[in-house]
């Protein structure tokens, strides 16, 4: 196989960068070619330090033989990736830490402070993967490491965040699962409303608020709700100034409506893939790719990966009508992604989507 870098003139790469492709080649230099500005959302895993031999002789990265020359390579590939996506866009690095001589490396941290240094970008999120099914290696001094990073860079303010389509099944679950809302809901209300302080014209306010409240969780647009009375109930944030207490300052009461989805938080658990039919040894799970591409990016964006081992972006993109473009030295591994892309979606698969 070719390497593709030192065969296709720029022009030929920035007609490549706009199909579904994973070209062979030294992610550096082919990522030197392409286009800046033009990719929507990068998402990767390089790979570790001296963790794994894929192979790749001399150009591969990952068994340099110091932690100093191995970010050196991985800075050099992260700084084209931050040149070649849009400003709205993101870029995703997943890195494992490891233990040398008993301690933790901490390179990815390494790493993450080398990439914000000098402000190209700024760290939206560190979102932690917890491993449901660690290698059960049990150290008898250390726990079993069963956290990976992935830093989530953005190039400014204005980048892509689709927060509702993130772990969307999540929130669709909690709203299935809610009960029927019962004959005396935010009753109680309306007997505090009677008896409080609160002027004819507040009181009516409030009793229409309530009855809007009480709407909205019989229609299933909110979970719940709370009432807070001026004179009744304590203010809120121990009655600092905020928005809440000058609504009960000003109109006698606020009502806090509670939504019920389930929040967004940085850390999402997922096995490690275990599939058998991948010969890749290194496979990062395709429902957390899955979610990110789903966060960071719409449908027909271009995705890359230019570490793109058994091509695990390139499939999420595909499943969800993304464009995408991989980058994978070995060209074995890349016979394996075009095998795995050409396969149908798995039933397993499908349920996140
Ligand atoms: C951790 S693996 C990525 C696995 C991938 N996320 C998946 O789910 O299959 C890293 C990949 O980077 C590739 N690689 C190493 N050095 C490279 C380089 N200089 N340019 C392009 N790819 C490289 C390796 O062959 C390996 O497949």
């Amino acid at each position: 196989m070719l390497n593709f870098a030192q065969t296709v003139n720029k022009q030929s790469l920035k007609m490549q960068a706009r199909t579904d492709t994973i070209i062979v080649g030294n992610s550096l230099s082919v990522l030197q070619n392409l286009e800046s500005e033009s990719i929507d959302l990068v998402i990767t895993s390089p790979p570790y330090f001296q963790q794994r031999n894929y192979g790749n002789g001399d150009l591969g990265i990952g068994n340099e033989d110091t932690e100093e020359a191995y970010l050196d390579n991985i800075l050099a590939v992260f700084f084209e990736c931050v040149r070649v996506v849009k400003s709205t866009g993101s870029i995703v690095f997943n890195l494992g830490d490891k233990y040398i001589e008993g301690a933790l490396s901490l390179l990815p941290y390494k790493f993450a402070i080398k990439a914000t240094e000098n402000k190209s970008v700024f760290l939206i999120n560190q979102i932690t993967w917890s491993k449901l099914n660690p290698t059960p290696r049990q150290d008898r001094r250390k726990l079993i490491q069963a956290t990976e990073p992935f830093f989530v860079f953005a190039k400014s303010k204005n980048y892509y965040f689709d927060l509702e389509n993130y772990l969307k099944h999540l929130d669709d679950f909690n709203k299935a699962s809610r009960g029927k809302p019962t004959e005396k809901l935010g009753k109680q209300y309306f007997d505090i409303i009677d008896k409080s302080d609160l002027s004819e014209l507040q009181k009516e306010n409030a009793r229409k608020a309530l009855q809007d409240a009480i709407l909205l969780v019989q229609k299933g647009e909110i979970d719940s709700f709370r009432m807070k009375i001026k004179g009744v109930h304590k203010e809120a944030y121990g009655g600092m100034e905020g928005g809440r207490n000058n609504q009960i300052r000003n109109n006698g009461f606020t009502v806090i409506k509670i939504l019920g989805n389930k929040l967004k938080k940085d850390i999402i658990e997922s096995p490690v893939e275990i599939t058998k039919d991948n010969a890749h040894p290194a496979v990062y799970p395709l429902y957390i790719i899955q979610e990110l591409i789903k966060l960071l990016s719409k449908e027909n964006d271009l995705v890359l990966d230019p570490f793109c081992g058994s091509g695990t972006t390139c499939l999420a993109a595909k499943n969800l009508k993304r464009r995408y473009l991989g980058i994978e030295i070995n060209p074995e591994y890349v016979n394996l992604a075009n095998e795995r892309l050409k396969q149908s979606l798995t039933l397993t698969q499908e349920l996140f989507l």
